[in-house]
């Protein structure tokens, strides 16, 4: 692996800001292969070096797993030549080579979106054949009442023919402009506006709240990305509790 920087290193396991490092270098408690760290710019090799903080070895992960709330006006790529993408957000101590976002919300669409650099995952979540449940708020342009909840259980079918899977629809607030939730298993293009508009309806926003069971940390705000802990990623795979 190439050479990188102490204080970048450590901070991107997460648990440490760069500023922490930093701090703790001065104070001596930073050692690379049994000598204390005396610049926190100084290179080591994250697999055949040994580094510890306080005393604990630095386990360093190969993979890395994090929560992003896209704010409107983003794209869900990796790149792009003109429009800034969600990879842009990322903040620089979690930056790494190979992070992509596994799954994508329309630029319009807000919310939820996992970006690693683990494919092996990204293929299982996003899988067909796995039916990872996502959970969105959709506010609507007209009124909306139980006959749109039993459409879509009983499986929407798209202006084109396309016949969608059963998806939950709850009316959580009435009114001329309704607030839905809905809980896709499958990930067709625009598929929720397209539902929607085969029912006659409008979606005029869009937000993504959940993947299978974990809610995204609303606390992040427009743009907030953090590290999904070891305990939250076994709930991308496990089904939504109300
Ligand atoms: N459905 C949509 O229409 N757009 C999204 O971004 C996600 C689901």
């Amino acid at each position: 692996m190439p050479l990188e920087r102490i204080d970048k290193l450590i901070a991107s396991q997460g648990a440490l800001s760069r500023s922490d490092v930093r701090r703790l270098v001065r104070s001596g408690a930073i050692m690379l292969n049994g000598a204390s760290v005396r610049d926190a710019g100084q290179k080591a090799d994250p697999e055949a070096d040994r580094i510890t903080v306080s005393g604990q070895p630095l386990l360093i992960s190969k993979y890395l797993y994090l929560m992003l709330d896209k704010p409107e006006g983003i794209v869900s790529a990796s790149r792009d030549p003109k429009q800034k993408t969600v990879i842009d957000l990322v903040p620089a101590e979690l930056r790494r080579g190979g992070l992509f976002p596994a799954g994508r919300l329309d630029k319009d669409t807000t919310g939820f979106v996992l970006i690693t650099n683990d494919g092996d995952f990204a293929h299982r979540i996003l899988s067909p054949k796995k039916h990872i449940p996502k959970t969105y708020l959709a506010r609507l342009a007209r009124p909306a009442d139980e006959t749109l909840a039993e459409a879509f259980r009983s499986g929407v079918v798209l202006t084109d023919g396309t016949r969608c899977m059963e998806a939950g629809l709850r009316i959580l607030e009435g009114g001329e402009t309704p607030l839905a939730e809905v809980v896709l298993r499958e990930g067709k293009y625009h598929q929720i506006k397209r539902m929607f508009a085969a029912c006659g309806n409008e979606v005029t926003a869009l937000r993504r709240i959940k993947m299978g069971n974990l809610p995204l940390d609303e606390t992040l705000g427009p743009g907030g990305c953090r590290q999904i802990t070891a305990q939250e990623l076994e709930r991308i795979t496990q089904e939504p509790t109300l």
